[in-house]
């Protein structure tokens, strides 16, 4: 890995602070040609994406978020990433590989959005129903999440004192010890452990 590409990883912050300022038509299609670069099994390239920017749209979209992302309420253009299961393998022995494939073409977007000066911060907290009827998503589609979009504002008086503090802090990653080991799957994996929000 390149020095270059390391330093890019690091600068991608799920940041919050964000101004209303619009992005344009050619750099929004830059961050999906990204997201489309982006491997899958068998190249089935699982993916839809649907780009919203109309004003109209965009604030429909965001009476269903949760109260804490309350911040993406100043998002110009946002990012629906959806997908189904029968879009991407399914091998038999339970592995199905629509939400990595997603996964990738997410992280391509934000990388990209981060090496443009964008932020691009990807939320679950959000009312899936309403919103995949706002877009026309069809039922059996997965609404995985959305990427809120916005240049970076200098100003967080905007954010609550919780998300003020984390607009600033470094970055919070267990040791790599806690998730990495060779040769063998060696970690201490608690009976029943739930990591939802
Ligand atoms: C699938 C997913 C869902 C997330 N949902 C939310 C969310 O609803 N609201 C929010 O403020 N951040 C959300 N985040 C951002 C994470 O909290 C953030 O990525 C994490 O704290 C690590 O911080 P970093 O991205 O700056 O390294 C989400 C991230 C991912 C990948």
């Amino acid at each position: 890995m390149s020095e270059h590409l390391i330093s890019s990883i690091d600068s991608r912050r799920a940041r919050r602070a964000i101004t209303d300022q619009p992005i344009d038509r050619e750099t929004l299609t830059q961050l999906l040609q990204a997201a489309h670069l982006a491997p899958s099994c068998a190249n089935n390239q699982p993916w839809r994406l649907v780009i919203v920017k109309d004003e109209c749209v965009l604030s429909q979209i965001k009476e269903h978020l949760t109260g804490g992302n309350y911040w993406a309420r100043l998002s110009p253009a946002i990012i629906a990433v959806a997908s189904r299961v029968e879009l991407d393998c399914r091998i038999p022995d339970g592995r199905e590989y629509y939400l990595f494939g997603c996964g990738m073409a997410a992280m391509n977007l934000m990388l990209q959005a981060t090496e443009l000066g964008l932020i691009a911060h990807p939320i679950a907290g959000f009312k899936s129903r309403p919103i995949k009827e706002i877009l026309d998503i069809p039922a059996d589609f997965t609404l995985i999440a959305l990427i809120i979009l916005g240049h970076p504002a200098q100003d967080h008086g905007g954010l609550s004192e919780k998300h003020r503090g984390e607009e600033t802090a470094s970055r919070d990653r267990r040791p790599l010890s806690d998730v990495l080991s060779w040769n063998r799957f060696d970690f201490v994996v608690p009976e029943s452990d739930s990591a939802s929000p």
